[in-house]
């Protein structure tokens, strides 16, 4: 089987930031294609981050627009698509362990479809890796090339060749791409893609492309017309949500788009993620003022320490940081902050690893994401001196782990005896008779009920208990 290769990713381009204007596509399905996929049935297996959840929802909008249904038999369906994540070895380990498993399942079934897509592509050493050692991907392509799988679809059934795309370049900005949400109350809405800030440790600004942020009105449309259709809680998207707007002239800003927002209805907005770099006063008072904007904020903060903050270019201090949390709690007291930190970032002291502990009692977290330093091949600290033993770096891991479990139980704890609105997901695995959703402060709280028509309502629950992860409440009639 030949390849057709119709792009090749390349990390030194995807390095590059171009003044050159943001394309923006509208989609449209050529209608040789329509058809494609009567009759089959398609999964999609999806990692990483929300983005990612995102994208699968275009993919799988764009599929169904082809004929295709949604499975839930991922290993019997007509076509195979791995959207994956590039942050961490481990993310991507996972990927090989299940990319393994399907060379049985194309032996099975030699007329399945596997498609690969997401940030690993984009990587030049995994794609190279999957041409070379896994026949049986019928299809590559990038988080660039979203809007061309038809015509790759196309030509691996049309030739029976394997179809390569994946450009390294800026990005482009695909409007009105069809999107097969996955929940009917709460919907995933991208403001901004890409990822300018070039943390030492990090992949996403060559895997992403750089900065570009949607129209406003292209972005008030979208969330007035998901209002219509019932939805209560958006999640703005965007690799650095405070960034939105700073690549366009009309100085409209992310704070300037909550206002916006606040007023088309919409019962919940959250956002994620922010740069605390760029976190500014009028996204404070969105969350003062709007009452639709969650009291939740996620800033990650990766470091305490200012050598180590400087050596991953995230351009902020301790102090910088612990301000803009003072005036954030001074606006809104009771709003729950949770963030993302990395321990063993290479030169790391214990002395510097305890200036992250510091800042961890100083904030007193309402939960943390917490990961080794896992070097990322093209990024500057993959070459820097001093990579930390893997044991010490599980020991720094453990101690900032229970430190910050201490304070997600507190978080949790100052619920209790409260009433709560929380918007219900779904029933709870936690145990017959019990459901589950969010309250504002985005807490997981598990209750007494067992009627799906809740299923998307708001209704009022009291805390009784709190556990490490989650609290648990009664319905209140
Ligand atoms: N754009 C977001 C999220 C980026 S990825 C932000 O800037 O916050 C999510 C988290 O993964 C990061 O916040 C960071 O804590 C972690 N991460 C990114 N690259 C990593 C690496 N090479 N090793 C370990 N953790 C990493
Ligand atoms: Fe990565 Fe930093 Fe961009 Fe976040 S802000 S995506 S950590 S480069
Ligand atoms: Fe992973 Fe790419 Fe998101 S590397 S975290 S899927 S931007």
């Amino acid at each position: 089987m030949t390849k057709i290769k119709h792009a090749l990713p390349n990390l030194k381009e995807a390095r590059n930031r171009k003044k050159e204007e943001t394309i923006r596509l509208s989609y449209e399905l050529n209608k040789d294609y329509l058809h494609l996929g009567d009759n089959k049935t398609y999964h999609i297996f999806t990692y990483g981050c929300q983005g990612n959840e995102a994208d699968s929802e275009v993919i799988s909008g764009i599929l169904e627009n082809m004929g295709y249904k949604e499975s839930n038999e991922p290993f019997t369906s007509d076509l195979i698509i791995l959207n994956t994540c590039a942050i961490r070895e481990n993310a991507e380990n996972r990927i090989w362990g299940v990319l393994g498993q399907l060379k049985g399942v194309k032996r099975n079934n030699p007329d399945v479809i596997i498609g690969i897509c997401g940030c690993m592509p984009q990587e030049e050493n995994a794609t190279n890796r999957f041409m070379e050692k896994y026949p049986h991907i019928d299809i590559i392509f990038g988080t660039h090339n979203i809007q061309n799988l038809p015509k790759l679809i196309a030509e691996r059934v049309t030739t029976n060749n394997k179809v390569i795309e994946v450009i390294s370049q800026q990005g482009n900005i695909l409007e009105d791409a069809p999107k097969h949400r996955a929940s009917k109350h709460k919907a995933w809405v991208n403001i901004m893609y890409g990822c300018d800030e070039f943390c030492t440790y990090c992949i996403v600004p060559y895997t992403r492309g750089k900065e570009r942020s949607r129209d406003k009105d292209d972005i008030i449309n979208e969330v007035k017309s998901l209002v219509e259709k019932g939805y209560k809680e958006i999640t703005l998207l965007g690799q650095n949500v405070n960034a939105y707007g700073k690549d366009r002239s009309d100085n409209y800003t992310f704070g300037d788009l909550l206002f916006d927002l606040d007023k088309t209805g919409i019962e919940r907005i959250r956002y994620t993620t922010s740069h605390p770099r760029d976190f500014d006063d009028k996204t404070i008072a969105a969350h003062r003022d709007c009452k639709s904007v969650m009291p939740h904020l996620h800033l990650p903060v990766q470091s305490g320490d200012n050598d180590v903050l400087k050596r991953m270019n995230r351009k902020y201090t301790h102090e910088q940081y612990i301000e803009s949390i003072r005036k954030l709690k001074e606006a809104c007291p009771d709003i729950a902050i949770t963030t993302d930190i990395i321990v063993a970032f290479p030169g790391e002291t214990e002395e510097q690893f305890q200036r992250t502990l510091d800042l961890v009692k100083e904030v007193q977290y309402d939960g943390a994401y917490t990961f080794i330093y896992s070097p990322r091949e093209g990024t500057p600290a993959a070459k820097f001196e001093d990579q930390i033993e893997p044991e010490v770096a599980k020991d720094r891991l453990n101690r900032l782990i229970n430190l910050v479990n201490e304070y997600y139980k507190k978080g949790n704890e100052r619920f209790i005896g409260t009433v709560q609105e929380v918007l219900v997901d779904s029933f709870s695995k936690n145990g017959e008779g019990m459901m589950c959703g969010y309250t504002p402060h985005m807490k997981l709280t598990h209750f007494n009920a067992n009627d799906a028509s809740l299923i998307g309502k708001t209704v009022k629950v009291r805390i009784d208990e709190a556990k490490s992860w989650f609290v648990i409440g009664s319905l209140c009639e």
